[in-house]
């Protein structure tokens, strides 16, 4: 069992597998980054598994595959298929923009992956471009229809925006209610390379515009998950609200993100990482559970992100994969 300095244990293994994104959002990477980490900088999948297999063996049950955006990784699939023969009952899930998944859903469905988390800001082309830099509505759209068509598990991210997209909160929970797909309302996380004009809506704010529609019920929250869950009244529907402002999910932290360049990083707020890339290189995987041990040893208490004055972060959501 890994157990972080705080007493959590943390089961629960973010890996991202490339920074490299196919969308601009604003509240990412609106410009593209001045350079990339060269392709040859990364670690290769043969390496991630050698740690993975050693975290799996330490105690995480629990891996999600992030970004930048982790379908612009060639033989993915094959990927995911080497930790699912290794431990078939791992919450094996990835968090993708959706734009090329109409065309892999079924290979990743049947190479282990169980469910998907998919980014959905809009339902308008239009305002769907603004955010993330293209035209990509019409994919990502096919992208869900085609993850629910071969039978992945989908929950839909949405990060609301003042004078953006506040005005599809209800019709993206519409969309995802018609559909099964748990929907969950993100608050923006400031940071430093995001668009700078851009302004978040609160839990409160968003909640608000819901029940102008609908009542609501507070159910609360699951296990170390960050969201919040509310059911709506008389109906079996229950969505989510992420609300980092204020900390509280913190307590239960239950997770640890290893970048595609093999740094192991504590918290998604702080800059503070160790890498484990060498050792990983090296052969030497007792090091790298070493390093690992480190690190969660001094995982913070908690984010910095605050509710009276927010505090932009330093670290960029396509490195971390959010
Ligand atoms: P589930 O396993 O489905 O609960 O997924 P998840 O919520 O762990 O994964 P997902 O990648 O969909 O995360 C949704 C968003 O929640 C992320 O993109 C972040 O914006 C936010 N989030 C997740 N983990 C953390 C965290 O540790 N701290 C903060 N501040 N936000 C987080
Ligand atoms: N604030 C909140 N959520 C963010 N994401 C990316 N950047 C931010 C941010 N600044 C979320 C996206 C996506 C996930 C990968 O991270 O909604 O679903
Ligand atoms: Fe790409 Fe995800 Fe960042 Fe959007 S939020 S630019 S889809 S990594």
């Amino acid at each position: 069992m890994l157990i972080d300095g705080h007493g959590r244990e943390v089961n629960y293994l973010r890996v991202s597998l490339t920074e490299r994104c196919n969308f601009r959002c604003q509240y990412c990477m609106p410009e593209k980054p001045f350079s990339w980490v060269p392709k040859e900088n990364l670690l290769s999948f043969e390496d991630l598994f050698k740690f993975i297999k050693a975290a799996i063996d330490e105690g995480i049950t629990k891996i999600r595959l992030t970004g930048g955006e982790p379908t612009l990784r060639a033989d993915l699939d094959k990927f995911i298929k080497m930790i699912y023969d290794y431990k078939n009952d791992i919450d094996l899930a990835m968090t993708t923009n959706g734009y090329l998944l109409k065309s892999i859903a079924k290979d990743l469905k049947e190479a282990g992956l169980k469910r998907l988390n998919i980014s959905l800001d809009s339902l308008k082309p239009e305002v769907a471009a603004k955010i993330a830099g293209k035209d990509v509505l019409r994919n990502v759209l096919d992208g869900i229809e085609e993850a629910l068509k071969v039978g992945l598990k989908v929950k839909i991210n949405m990060v609301p925006l003042k004078g953006v997209n506040e005005d599809e909160i209800v019709d993206i929970l519409d969309f995802c209610k018609d559909r099964g797909m748990q929907v969950r309302f993100i608050e923006y996380m400031e940071n430093v390379h995001a668009h700078s004009s851009l302004k978040g809506m609160q839990g409160k704010e968003i909640l608000n515009k819901i029940k102008e529609k609908y009542e609501i019920e507070k159910i609360g929250r699951k296990g170390s998950s960050p969201a919040f869950l509310y059911k709506i009244k008389n109906e079996d529907y229950i969505f989510g609200l992420i609300d980092p402002h204020k900390h509280d999910f913190c307590e239960t932290c239950n997770r640890i993100r290893l970048t595609a360049e093999g740094y192991l990083i504590p918290c998604l707020y702080f800059d503070e990482a160790m890498s484990i890339k060498d050792a990983v290189q090296a052969g030497d995987i007792d090091r790298a559970v070493e390093i690992l041990k480190e690190v969660l040893r001094n995982k913070p208490k908690e984010n910095r992100w605050s509710e009276e004055e927010s505090e932009a972060s330093n670290r960029a959501f396509y490195e971390t994969g959010g």
